[in-house]
């Protein structure tokens, strides 16, 4: 236990400076802070014993060294007081870290069914994050892939669930772990105590992508929250402007062509406001706002990015051939190659380079309003 305090201890020192940071000590919330001051308490225990063991033994070895004496030592048989301390004092030792513990677990477990909810859906390799209230609202569900959003210094409680095999849902400057489980709801409250962008990742090894299956967690401040989610409910897909490259990659999103109609975007993924309402897919709905390609395989998609290219690049080589760029993605190639899909050899379709960048060019158009970016004045 107390040589186990070592690494723990080199483990919780690291990473504090950036919200990529993965570290628990890097506190964004009432849960880690709990689990802090758990953990160093058990830490400073573990030290006094540690220290006190030690000088136990060092002294013994010290005051009994066969050099010091002439003859053999007192021999004696048992000592009842002190065979009933060595089996009191460490059981009181445990019982009062786990008193520590499950008064901690009762903090970091406690469901606060009044707070704002948010339903969190796993898929290989991609997560889908709605918005139960704002759905409602909307006539149809409000949807983000890949980027969660939540208020700041108040509970929001996630049902978590799997739409194939286990994942694990895990930011954790925002908190602990929860298994994402097919056929179960996980409800679990986290809050965060400050506004800024942090680090998800899945933590349960799940597939070839399990590595690339990351997202972000965008804390707002609570009005910012509320207006962005209005934004979201309010928000229906543009229309794009007859002839321009939006409207061609809007016609091959909503009916791919004729070598490619099976694979047409919108048979897996949904964008609200528009037919597509395909469920196998993340949800592209706000896709020009998110910052993330890939989940999160690629970050900073910024309109300065778009700029030199970079950024466009990637979601060309996504559209072009996502199973090649991220092993083991269910999407269909677009290059003609084949690929697998659990097992299974399928042949890609073809779309030549002009109609992957106008496919791409209708996708960057999907934004929020300027004024609902959850980006906006958080750094990624
Ligand atoms: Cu999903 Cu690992």
């Amino acid at each position: 236990g107390v040589l186990a305090a070592v690494p723990l201890l080199t483990l919780l020192s690291g990473c504090q400076q950036t919200r990529q940071s993965l570290s628990i000590g890097d506190f964004a919330s009432a849960y880690n802070r709990e689990i802090w001051w758990m953990s160093l308490w058990a830490i400073a225990l573990s030290i006094i014993i540690f220290i006190g063991v030690s000088y136990a033994l060092f002294y013994t070895v010290n005051k009994f060294r066969e050099d010091k004496h002439d003859a053999a030592p007192a021999q004696f048989h048992g000592n009842n007081r002190l065979e009933v301390a060595l089996v009191v004092v460490p059981v009181l030792i445990v019982f009062g870290l786990s008193v520590l513990a499950v008064k901690s677990l009762a903090v970091v477990n406690a469901v606060d069914a009044q707070a704002p909810k948010i339903d969190v859906l796993a898929r290989q390799f991609w997560w889908n994050f709605s918005y139960p209230a704002a759905t409602a609202a909307a006539g149809g569900t409000v949807t983000n892939g890949n980027e969660m959003i939540m208020p700041a210094k108040q509970g929001v409680t996630l049902t978590i669930t799997s739409g194939d095999v286990i994942h694990g849902f895990w930011a954790p400057n925002i908190g602990g772990q929860r298994a994402a489980m097919p056929a179960v709801n996980k409800v679990w409250t986290v809050d965060s105590d400050r506004a800024g962008a942090y680090q998800g990742n899945c933590s349960q090894l799940c597939g070839a992508s399990h590595a690339n299956m990351r997202y972000k967690v965008v804390v707002l401040e609570q009005d910012r929250y509320a207006s962005t989610v209005s934004a979201m409910q309010a928000y229906r897909a543009p229309e794009p402007a007859p002839g321009s490259a939006e409207a061609r990659g809007y016609a091959l999103f909503m009916q791919g062509k004729a070598s490619t109609r099976a694979q047409a975007c919108a048979a897996c993924h949904r964008v609200q406001g528009t037919t597509a309402a395909g469920a196998a897919g993340p949800d592209l709905s706000f896709f020009g706002t998110r910052r993330t390609l890939g989940a999160g395989m690629w970050e900073a998609m910024t309109e300065e990015r778009w700029e030199d290219e970079q950024a466009a690049e990637q979601l060309h080589a996504w559209l072009k051939h996502a199973p090649v760029v991220k092993p083991g993605a269910l999407m269909p190639r677009y290059d003609g190659g084949d690929y697998m899909i659990q097992g299974k050899v399928q042949k890609g379709g073809t779309l030549t380079d002009t109609e992957i960048d106008d496919i791409a060019a209708y996708l960057r158009s999907l934004r929020l309003p300027e004024a609902a970016d959850y980006w906006r004045d958080t750094p990624v």
